[in-house]
């Protein structure tokens, strides 16, 4: 058998890219229709077939769910031949399936692997975040700093007044005082409805003209885009927030001691790390998936940590 990272070096890179596409392709089969269950459901089906043809030891540290809710790639659920090395895995089949449901941009099928043991096991609870790009100092931006100064600080490391800095938050009620922060500043705030592995991916790229992000998303979510960040640079932290005592029981049940945490990009992806998404719907980052005669198009991100390589795939596949 293969040292485990020569394995996700040479060979894991392309196959997860493969996983991504076949649950897109699935996903895609549901755009518009209002079902945002049915195209979820597509997805882990047809990622969890694609998982099992890889030669891997896999765990789904980062899932759809515990066990007793969720009957398909739930947290802990071994996948792929079992024979291969052991490969922590964070999945979101289908990141948005609100804007599948509703044929809205951003969708996104999300991988990420690493090495068995280093990446967060985080529970379904949200998450406070904050993420910026790369290309600024270490520690620039604070979690638990005011909205202001987290702009003020990266304005004057941009060399750029604060009415440049763009933020991206989720449309959310929860957040209205960081938009109103924000626009007291003169910052442009970016509102997405949903998709926030997309919105924090965003920050590294800047033909989005992102600078920050901020707000409370999903925890399995936080992981996946720290995952990403590790992958391209960037800063990230978070915060598990939970609402009542169950959530508490659920981070409890799966390790976490600390449940006041404050997490760095390193806490939340540790290891090398390989990250994959596939665009369902047409998006910022990638296009979405495309039904033509004779074959199905899609176009696919992959991205490892070790090198920080990106690479963009557009595929063709006889249907
Ligand atoms: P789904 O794909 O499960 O619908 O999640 C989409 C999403 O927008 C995530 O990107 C984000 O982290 C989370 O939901 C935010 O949760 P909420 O909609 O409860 O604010």
């Amino acid at each position: 058998m293969p040292a485990v990272e020569t394995y996700l070096d040479r060979v894991l890179t392309m196959e997860v890219g493969r996983c991504t596409e076949a649950a897109a392709i699935a996903a895609s089969t549901m755009i518009g229709r209002g079902d945002k269950e049915g195209a979820d459901q597509a997805a882990v089906t047809a990622l969890r077939e694609a998982f099992n043809k890889l030669e891997m030891d896999g765990t789904v540290v980062i899932g759809e769910g515990e066990r007793d809710e969720a009957p398909m790639l739930y947290i802990g659920e071994k996948v792929g031949t079992g024979k291969g090395p052991k490969i922590d895995i964070a999945l979101d089949p289908l990141e948005g399936t609100t804007l599948t449901a509703k044929a809205m941009s951003n969708a996104l099928a999300v991988v990420a692997m690493a090495q068995g043991g280093t990446l967060l096991h985080a529970p379904d609870v949200y998450m406070d975040k904050i993420a910026c790009g790369p290309g600024y100092p270490d520690g620039v931006i604070d979690l638990d700093a005011p909205v202001e100064d987290n702009i003020n600080a990266l304005a004057k490391e941009k060399g750029a007044p604060t009415s440049e800095i763009t933020l991206c938050i989720l449309d959310r009620e929860r957040h209205q005082p960081l938009i109103d922060g924000a626009r007291k500043m003169g910052s442009r705030v970016f509102l997405i409805p949903d998709g926030d592995v997309a919105g924090v991916f965003h920050t590294t790229e800047n033909s989005t003209g992102i600078d920050l992000y901020v707000g409370q998303g999903g925890a399995p979510e936080g992981v996946l885009a720290a995952a990403a960040l590790r992958c391209v640079g960037g800063q990230m932290q978070g915060r598990l927030v939970f609402r009542n005592d169950d959530e508490r029981a659920r981070a409890e049940r799966i390790g976490i001691a600390d449940l006041q945490r404050k997490y760095n990009l390193r806490d939340l992806a540790s290891g090398d790390v390989i990250f994959a998404a596939t665009g369902v719907t047409n998006g910022t980052m990638l296009d979405g998936v495309t039904w033509e005669p004779g074959f199905v198009g899609t176009h696919t991100v992959v991205m490892r940590s070790k090198t920080g390589t990106v690479r963009y795939i557009r595929a063709k596949t006889k249907r």
